[in-house]
């Protein structure tokens, strides 16, 4: 469907003074703000009707714009986009202007049409209402205040028109404060703003945004080096591409992706990250499912291939198996030949995580497992999965087989505490500390595990994931039911 963004204010200057501007097809960046540099092609004139201008903003995007009536009686003139970095599709722009006659002003109008690709319209239409049209009339207010008339620039005339894109400004954007740390009601929704993308960065239209353990930690204070009090929290989310930073290549606004990345602050509806966090997203992965897997799936990928380096018939014990990264964890698991045992705390919680690949759960709220692990798997596991933490170390220790390996991934019973060498010594054990953003540290990983969480969604390796869908405002209400061990699956927090 065609948007349409029609906007008009009075300027108080004779409208002589102001179509002299406005005439000049290639004068927008003598006075609007977002334009950086701007020539017309082909050395044509700039009241030429057919002239196109070719410009480039402030934040690097690049537009070309076509003159297609210019009318000096009527004050009138239409233009649109023939190419464009930014995603207005078929972008038809008119200005007209009017005098009034209290007081010598000039009443502009100021209108377009064009298409977005879906799920931007909003953001699209703001951005050329506010960022173009608003903030021109504005900056040519200002203009003409401080004198007004065109520096003289080669052989090019005065002619019509103006318009950049608007893309080198913040936009509204809806995020998650952790006003300070604490339980879950700390975390409180406000309206603030996406600046634009800086050198390397990509500004999303966030539409899924992956709830995580580590979010809890976080907003608990627990690593106050990753979030300072008033911060953002939130590790990864999945949306579409606004615009971009200088020197960002292989995206273009309009794309979907998914990115993940060690700064907190994806609970936001808009956000600039670095383009090397981001992979795109095949057409058969909604955003949901991206946010549900993408950060989840690829901390199972590494486990699996580069931690626990899995091999048919080895013995895993994996704890909240019917947790975000536990479901996957297990399934994709038992598909490359590993025996799977996991911990939950529920019968219900046992049924799923059955489902997906444990041939053997132990339901326990207390964290005792290891007697039943050592007789289950007839001498102990193999690798141990360990996001629990201290509550579980005895059992741990205790459930390990002979040369095994200790994975301790998180903390969700509290931090684990040190560990001596001695003490792994009676087991020939050996023990690790993984973190999924240092198997991630390139795009080139980055893109690569992602790859492989895809595929591995595409060929049934990886179920459809389950989802608790909460809304961004709803975050706190998220983080209370992942803390309470009711949920199954991933928490996603939809924008
Ligand atoms: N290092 C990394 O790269 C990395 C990456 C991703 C996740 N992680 C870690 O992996 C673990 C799972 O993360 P996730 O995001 O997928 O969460 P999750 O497993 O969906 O949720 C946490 C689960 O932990 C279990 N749990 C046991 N005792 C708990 C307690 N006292 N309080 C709360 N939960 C308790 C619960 O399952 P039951 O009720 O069934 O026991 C709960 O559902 C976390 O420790 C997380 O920090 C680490």
């Amino acid at each position: 469907m065609l948007q349409k963004v029609v906007r008009s204010t009075v300027i108080d200057a004779p409208i002589e003074r102001v179509w002299a501007v406005l005439r000049d097809f290639n004068s927008h960046d003598q006075w609007h703000d977002v334009v950086d540099t701007s020539r017309i092609e082909a050395n044509e004139r700039s009241d030429q009707v057919g002239c196109v201008r070719s410009f480039t903003l402030k934040d690097g995007n690049r537009i070309r714009e076509q003159l297609l009536t210019l009318d000096d009686t009527a004050h009138k003139s239409t233009y649109c986009i023939v190419e464009a970095t930014v995603p207005l599709q078929r972008y038809v722009a008119t200005v007209t202007l009017k005098p009034v006659t209290d007081g010598n002003r000039t009443f502009w109008h100021w209108e377009s049409t064009f298409a977005t690709p879906a799920g931007m319209e909003r953001e699209l239409r703001d951005m050329v209402a506010q960022g173009v049209y608003e903030a021109g009339f504005e900056n040519l207010r200002r203009h003409l205040r401080s004198g007004g008339d065109l520096q003289p620039r080669g052989s090019a005339r005065t002619a019509p028109g103006s318009a950049a894109m608007p893309l080198a400004l913040p936009l509204p954007s809806r995020r998650i404060r952790v006003a300070r740390y604490g339980a879950a009601d700390v975390l409180q929704a406000e309206d603030g703003e996406a600046a634009a993308p800086k050198a390397g960065e990509v500004r999303i239209r966030q539409r899924a945004i992956g709830v995580n353990y580590i979010d809890v930690y976080l907003r608990r204070g627990w690593i106050p080096s990753m979030l300072a009090a008033g911060g953002t929290p939130g590790m990864e989310a999945a949306g579409t591409v606004i615009d971009l930073g200088e020197g960002v290549s292989g995206l273009r606004p309009g794309d979907r992706v998914a990115y993940l990345g060690p700064v907190p602050g994806a609970y936001s509806s808009v956000r600039s990250v670095p383009a090397e966090w981001v992979a795109r997203l095949p057409a058969a992965v909604e955003d949901d499912v991206a946010a549900a897997t993408l950060l989840k799936g690829i901390t199972a990928d590494y486990l699996l291939r580069d931690v626990g380096r899995v091999r048919p018939g080895a013995r895993w014990l994996v704890h909240a198996a019917a947790g975000g990264v536990g479901l996957l964890l297990c399934a994709w698991a038992r598909k490359l030949g590993a025996r799977v045992v996991g911990t939950v705390s529920s019968d219900e919680k046992a049924r799923i995580a059955r489902e997906h690949g444990c041939e053997h759960v132990v339901v326990t709220r207390e964290h005792r497992f290891a007697d039943d692990v050592q007789r289950h798997f007839n001498g102990g596991a193999d690798v141990i999965v360990d996001g629990l933490g201290e509550a579980a170390r005895e059992e741990n220790f205790n459930a390990l087989a002979p040369c095994g390996h200790w994975i301790s991934l998180g903390n969700a019973t509290g931090a684990l505490q040190p560990i001596s060498p001695g003490w792994l010594l009676q087991k020939s054990a050996t023990l690790s500390s993984p973190v999924a953003f240092a198997y991630t540290a390139t795009h080139g990983a980055l893109t690569e595990r992602a790859q492989r969480v895809w595929d591995a969604l595409a060929d049934g390796t990886l179920k459809r994931p389950m989802i608790e869908r909460y809304s961004l405002d709803a975050a706190s209400q998220a983080h209370a039911r992942l803390e309470s061990r009711a949920t199954m699956g991933s928490v996603v927090l939809v924008a």
